[in-house]
């Protein structure tokens, strides 16, 4: 890596500090706020399919390997995710534990707590394909996660912690490709707008059953560029080495109604703040421009042959395996190296001010 891309690399995270500084009236060392709530899918799960039956695991090297304790957690990363990251930017000291995990009790808890599930997603079905938690059973889960708050604190606190916790949701990627693009009974029945619409109500009814629950910070990831991960390249490009424009196009047809649906739930929900953070963009440039942001890698990712694996495929017996991740955008077929997590989450800070005012 060059200097001059260092110095790039280092002006995102300069970027996120300046926000960080700009937004922060109280300059106390306190969190800017109470709690960070998590939901979704691989791309935020800490951990919790650990304790479930399913195959998509991520708790074995080589993930975590570059994470502050060198070893596996259950992120599907060699280090940590852009969650970690944003935690760091609101000022927490620790991130929000796996709600299935032995670190979800007590005190820990009143910063917050991370349900997400890799294999999740809006659509009921993806999620019991893989024996992952769906987000309907997450949300039980937060509402549990909820009474156990209001035992510790009382009523009055506890609902002060819950409107005032940022709720981040990340979900539909699995749907798309771990569901509907390998699923002939989905495919035949739904065209992908039809089936954008299913995943739009499921989205909608999460977002007011959240409201419900006293939830008035959420913030929603859009969909990456599904067409351009490692994996899906492999799968459904055809023998091409370039992203899939077809995916490409599903996952901006899903954004633009995600966006619009948004517009119309917070206009239906008062006092809720609802921001939809886009993750597609920022990651379409690391992929298409990766010198740009000092990467020099973005096709293969870097565990194993870096064409398809992940989970039980990337492991420690896995041949090719990279020696140092930080110039790769992808550390397996699905998913961001830490090094580009960094970067996505410096874009999500910058496009989440208003979450936060
Ligand atoms: C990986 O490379 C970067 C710079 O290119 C360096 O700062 C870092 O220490 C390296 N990491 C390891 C684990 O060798």
């Amino acid at each position: 890596m060059t200097k001059e891309k260092r110095k790039m690399r280092v002006s995102s995270k300069f970027l996120a500090t300046l926000v960080l500084v700009l937004v922060s009236s109280v300059a106390n060392g306190d969190p800017l706020v109470p709690a960070l709530i998590i939901f979704g899918d691989s791309i935020v799960d800490v951990g919790n399919n650990n304790n479930l039956n399913t195959l998509i695991k991520a708790n074995f090297p080589p993930y975590g390997r570059d994470f502050v304790t060198h070893r596996p957690t259950g992120r599907f990363c060699n280090g940590k995710l852009a969650t970690d990251f944003a935690a760091e930017y609101l000022g927490f000291t620790s991130y929000p534990p796996a709600y299935l995990s032995q670190d979800a009790r007590g005190d820990a808890l009143l910063t917050g707590a991370n349900f997400a599930s890799a294999a999740s997603g809006l659509y009921g079905g993806t999620a019991n394909l893989y024996r992952a938690i769906t987000l309907t059973q997450q949300l039980n889960y937060y509402k549990e996660y909820q009474t156990k708050v209001v035992k510790m604190v009382g009523k009055a606190k506890a609902n002060d912690i819950f409107s005032g916790a940022i709720h981040l949701l990340s979900a539909g990627s699995s749907d798309y490709i771990q569901n509907y693009y390998i699923n002939p009974l989905l495919r035949t029945i739904y065209t992908p707008d039809q089936f954008s619409d299913i995943l739009m109500r499921s989205y909608s009814t999460f977002i007011q059953n959240l409201y419900g629950v006293g939830a008035r910070r959420i913030g929603v990831t859009t969909l990456p560029p599904t067409g351009c991960l490692p994996a899906a390249i492999t799968l459904f490009g055809g023998g091409s080495n370039q992203c899939v424009a077809r995916l490409n196009q599903d996952a901006k047809a899903f954004n633009n109604k995600l966006n619009s649906i948004s517009l119309s739930v917070q206009d239906k929900l008062p006092g809720l703040k609802l921001v939809v953070f886009d993750i597609y963009q920022p990651l379409l440039d690391l992929v298409t421009k990766p010198s740009d942001n000092g990467f020099f890698e973005s096709r293969r990712a870097c565990c194993g042959t870096g064409t398809l694996e992940t989970s039980l495929l990337c492991n420690a017996r896995a041949l090719g395996t990279c020696s140092n991740a930080t110039s790769y955008v992808f550390w397996d077929g699905f998913h961001p190296s830490e090094a580009a997590n960094e970067v996505i989450a410096g874009n999500l800070l910058a496009q989440g001010v208003g979450l936060i005012s």
